[in-house]
């Protein structure tokens, strides 16, 4: 009994002090020497495996700042609990602010699975919706086709993209009535369900400065920066290799410069970012296929390689 109370002690020095000074505790010292390995490295593994899904994704330093503060708060939490001290129960709700394809549905799938992992949510999965889906035709309607989305993303994350619609019609919109319905369960289930409104920047501070009471019930804002080119490159590398292709120099560069191109004529709002080089990335790996076909030639190395060629836009 006590050496077990004492393992967990050590677990929680490795994980939270993380490079930090250890507490001069001959008692937790030499628990620390005795503690068994697998038990040490399986609550290593949890954080890792975090870092892991994270690292994926390219950039995204704030984000991936914040998940790392919120698994040791809900460690540390865990451990003040076990001492009998009092753990905050902090709600989660998020808002994610960019522009499209910014990684804001990527990253509330990856969160879900995240937090599933770290025993937060009992599913994980993801509920998305917009405005269509929460707003009916009638008095009524609306709260209650909201409900039943909720109940629905109970044990997981209800997802609404581009939210600042819901405020759109002013008092009298039927938006409105959703935004009540959404409050009121975000404080009573919250810790049932995470609720993320994400959206453009200034559409969504445009929203939140209407709706002052829902500034405080967002604890954690993430912002979505644009991707620059070279991230756009990353990006575009990374999904070749997940698809198991190969891209020439050519038509790397051929990527490049028109991205450059792409990005100064565009309008960053309008530009989608990541989505923009996954249709990229997809047609010219059709654009390969025909090439392919056309020519008949089905070795290893042509199957892998996209060339300049195969780039189109
Ligand atoms: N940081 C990133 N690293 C790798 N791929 C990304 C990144 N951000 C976005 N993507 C990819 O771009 C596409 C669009 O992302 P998505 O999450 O749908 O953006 P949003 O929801 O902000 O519009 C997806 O295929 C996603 O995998
Ligand atoms: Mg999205």
């Amino acid at each position: 009994m006590d050496q077990a109370v004492t393992y967990k002690n050590n677990g929680q020095i490795n994980i939270i002090l993380n490079g930090q000074k250890k507490p001069k505790q001959d008692k937790i010292e030499a628990a620390e020497i005795m503690a068994p390995l697998p038990q040490v490295q399986e609550k290593h593994a949890i954080l890792k495996n975090i870092e892991e899904e994270m690292n994926a994704l390219v950039g995204m330093e704030e984000m991936k700042q914040t998940m790392k503060e919120i698994y040791a708060w809900l460690y540390v939490n865990k451990k003040r609990e076990e001492q009998g001290l009092k753990a905050g129960k902090q709600a989660l709700h998020m808002m994610f602010k960019g522009n499209p394809g910014t990684g804001k549905t990527t990253v509330a799938r990856l969160i879900g699975k995240l937090f599933h992992q770290m025993n937060v949510l009992s599913k994980g999965h993801l509920i998305e919706a917009e405005r269509a889906d929460l707003v009916g035709e009638y008095i009524g309607h609306t709260a209650q086709k909201t409900r039943d989305l909720i109940k629905r993303s109970i044990g997981g994350i209800l997802f609404i993209d581009e939210a600042y619609s819901l405020a759109r019609g002013g008092e009298k919109d039927f938006g409105k009535e959703a935004i009540d319905t959404l409050v009121k369960h975000m404080e009573d289930k919250q810790h049932e369900f995470i609720l993320i409104l994400a959206g453009y920047s200034r559409e969504m501070e445009q929203f939140l400065s209407i709706n002052p009471g829902l500034q405080s019930r967002f604890p954690l804002v993430i912002d979505f920066p644009d991707y620059s080119v070279d991230q756009l490159m990353d990006i575009a590398k990374r999904m070749i290799k997940e698809r198991e292709y190969s891209l020439s120099q050519d038509a790397e560069w051929k990527i490049s410069e028109h991205l450059i191109l792409v990005k100064s004529e565009t309008h960053p709002a309008k530009f989608s970012n990541g989505r923009y080089i996954r249709n990229i990335i997809e047609k010219s790996i059709r654009t390969q296929a025909m090439r392919l076909l056309t020519s008949d030639r089905y070795t290893r190395e042509e199957l892998l390689a996209i060339k300049a060629n195969d780039i189109v836009f």
